[in-house]
């Protein structure tokens, strides 16, 4: 049994993709999931939103004594004769789990571009331990935390890195701003996906018999997409902002799902998961509480409209994560496990 990956993927940087991933990781934990959030963003601000800058500092600085370790930790003997070491999560809720993100992860990069040729007629497991290691390194750790689903954060780019984390993803939700750029963005990422997911077919159809150990299916699954209903420019008018929208539901059908012509009004889109609000001046707060937004109470500074803003957005994350988990088929609330 594996456990399912859902990433947040846009080559698109500033949609929300990290903190999504922050407010659904906590938000799947209320519901009583156990979660592993890992950091495969190489500039790490998933892990900044969830560690103080002085526990980063100790296990950025100082691996060894800090109790976990990051992904680049758990992958760099790879990139010598070595192999996966076995991640250390660090625990931030009884049911919740970080595997924290490296700076150092860029250094992966080569190896994963030089092993993706060569794992299409590979007679040695080495190219698939390497392109796969995202994916070894998150299941153990969800095995070791008995995690029923894990999300992941990555960098907004089309490199190498991403194709690794994106083989190791079983459904892929498409954070949008709706602006020119992130059309565009859809437009390069349809095609991406599609290449990437055949590409890996073609590498497994082709992998040495009996490797020692499991592979990913590659599914990469389109979820759905989440429109940030901010931007850059907020002084942008509404007509603007509703330009793009429009064109969102038939970009994502003929080049996400290849399915041209299908496509809906987005507020009856069913791909559409949500289109999130602007929360103002609640991020920063939470930013600097640590914790999620609907999590913040008046001692955070969360005080009067802040507290029903705040409210409302653990509506909005509430709905948001129940249509995640459908869409991936599972439970909206974990059976209880005797054994645990
Ligand atoms: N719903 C939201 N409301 C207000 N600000 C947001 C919201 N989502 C993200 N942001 C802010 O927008 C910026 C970019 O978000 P981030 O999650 O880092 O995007 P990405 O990971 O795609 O680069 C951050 O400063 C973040 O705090
Ligand atoms: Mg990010």
């Amino acid at each position: 049994m594996t456990v399912p990956v859902l990433t947040f993927f846009n080559n698109k940087g500033g949609v929300g993709k990290t903190s999504l991933v922050y407010h659904l990781a906590w938000m799947f934990s209320v519901l009583g999931h156990r979660v592993v959030a890992a950091d495969l963003d190489p500039q790490a601000n998933l892990t900044s939103a969830f560690l103080p800058e002085e526990e980063l500092e100790v296990l950025w600085d100082q691996p060894s004594s800090a109790g976990n370790r990051t992904i680049y930790q758990c992958v760099q003997p790879l990139t010598d004769v070595g192999d996966i070491n076995d991640p250390e999560v660090r625990q931030i809720t009884p049911n919740l789990f970080l595997i924290p993100g490296d700076l150092g992860l860029a250094g992966f990069e080569d190896s994963l571009s030089q092993e993706w040729p060569s794992a299409i007629a590979a007679t040695s497991p080495r190219p698939f331990r390497l392109l796969t290691a995202f994916w070894q390194v998150l299941q153990r750790a969800a095995r070791a935390q008995s995690a029923n689903v894990i999300l992941a954060d990555v960098g907004p780019n089309l490199g190498a890195i991403n194709r690794s984390a994106l083989i190791g993803s079983d459904h892929v939700a498409i954070p949008l701003a709706a602006d020119l750029f992130s059309l565009q963005g859809l437009r390069n990422l349809g095609p991406t996906l599609a290449r990437w997911r055949k590409d890996w077919q073609d590498r497994l159809a082709r992998a040495p018999p009996q490797l020692p150990f499991s592979l990913p299916a590659g599914t990469m699954r389109p979820a759905g997409y989440i429109v940030m209903q901010h931007g850059e420019r907020l002084s942008r008018p509404v007509q603007a902002y509703k330009k793009w929208t429009d064109r969102i539901p038939g970009v994502y059908y003929s080049d996400i799902l290849g399915a041209p012509g299908s496509e809906q009004p987005i507020d009856s889109d069913p791909a559409c998961l949500a289109k999130l609000k602007h929360y103002r001046s609640l991020v920063p707060m939470a930013l600097e509480a640590r914790k999620p937004i609907f999590h913040l109470t008046a001692a955070d500074g969360a005080i009067g409209s802040h507290l029903y803003a705040a409210r409302d957005a653990g509506q909005d994350f509430t709905k948001l994560a129940l249509k995640l988990l459908s869409v991936m088929g599972l439970p909206s609330a974990p059976e209880q496990r005797p054994d645990r």
